[in-house]
């Protein structure tokens, strides 16, 4: 017997067989459902359940974090009622849906960025064109290792693609990026993937808190924002440990210096020596600055700790946990002790 899922943005009920997904039936019925992958990992038919006993199939926790989760969101691509059920995809701003993309893509140049992160850039050779959102990543293959997750550091209306790829201790695609990859190389893409990607309709404050390689997303973020014309007042936070693992600092000061609406504080938790820049957790130096968090949407990304505790401060301060978009930058170590999927 088939269970009756109610849309909000549809106004019949669908009917979900046992089994099936709500996505699957709503297509079958005819009703405009926003997909993606089909899959559980691009996060585009993400969803609000409102009634009813739904369970999820494996998928990415890129796709759906376990805040997420827990915050009543759900993808609709596995999600199999077992009860007569509510749901509502989420608002057109907060959903884009880009082709997933297979692509060949060739180096075109690598820079060091510090000493253990390297920018990569790519051309794209075939499978494009390639469009995603500011903010989101791709699954990267470099020749005979596992793919890894990267996010895109250019603007999505720049040729090319950029990467920033730091070296982690024993991570193999990491380790042959910063020491074998040449240009020339062939390196295989798929995505986009992520949802944390710049709201474009939002016009209130933007705070943007990014650690180590995690700039990658945010530089797409925020140099987007102002090429866009954004006009609301946005804070960039660039957490490192010391002096030295600090980058592109002169292209954002200059950003800033064009735009009277972008300001960027890097922060060194941890300095070698004498310094007149800011100090301490990230996180803590955003909480003694924040102003009023009124319509205000966050951005982070980086190593986990430091997405937790900055998600758990803005939230603290009132920020809304759908406004607070964070993309935590785990290891292949991290996600197999986490027993997330791949
Ligand atoms: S369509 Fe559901 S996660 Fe991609």
């Amino acid at each position: 017997m088939a269970f009756q899922v109610r849309i909000r943005q549809s106004d019949s009920p669908v009917a979900v067989e046992p089994g099936q997904t709500i996505l699957a039936a709503a297509l079958a019925q005819g009703v405009a459902y926003p997909h993606g992958c089909q899959s559980g990992n691009c996060g585009a038919c993400k969803s609000r359940q409102y009634a009813g006993d739904i369970e999820l199939a494996p998928y990415s926790e890129y796709a759906l974090t376990a805040a997420e989760r827990a915050d009543g969101l759900i993808l609709a691509c596995r999600a199999m009622p077992w009860s007569d059920a509510e749901v509502a995809w989420l608002e057109a701003d907060e959903v884009v849906v880009h082709p997933l993309r297979q692509m060949i893509c060739r180096v075109t140049a690598l820079e060091p960025a510090t000493h253990d992160i390297r920018i990569v850039r790519l051309d794209i050779l075939s499978g494009g064109p390639f469009a995603f959102s500011a903010g989101q990543y791709a699954r990267v293959t470099f020749k005979g290792l596992p793919a890894r997750d990267y996010s895109m550091a250019n603007r999505p209306d720049q040729d090319g693609l950029e990467f920033h790829i730091r070296q982690l201790g024993g991570g193999t695609a990491s380790v042959y990026a910063a020491t074998q990859l040449k240009p020339g190389d062939r390196v295989a893409i798929e995505g986009p993937f992520g949802t944390s990607y710049l709201r474009e309709q939002h016009t209130g404050p933007i705070v943007a808190i990014a650690g180590g390689s995690g700039l990658a997303p945010i530089k797409s973020i925020v140099e987007t924002a102002l090429a866009r014309g954004m006009r609301q007042d946005i804070r960039l936070y660039f957490g490192v440990r010391d002096e030295r693992d600090l980058y592109h600092e002169a292209p954002l000061r200059a950003l800033a210096a064009a735009h009277d609406n972008f300001r960027m504080t890097p922060v060194l938790s941890e300095p070698s020596g004498p310094t007149t820049r800011r100090t301490g957790f990230v996180h803590r130096v955003v909480d003694a600055e924040l102003g009023d968090v009124d319509g205000m949407k966050a951005y982070l990304a980086g190593p986990p700790p430091m997405v937790e505790a900055a998600s758990m401060l803005l939230a603290g301060r009132g920020i809304r946990r759908e406004d607070i978009h964070a993309d935590a930058f785990y290891t292949e170590a991290e996600k197999t002790a986490l027993g997330g999927t791949p």
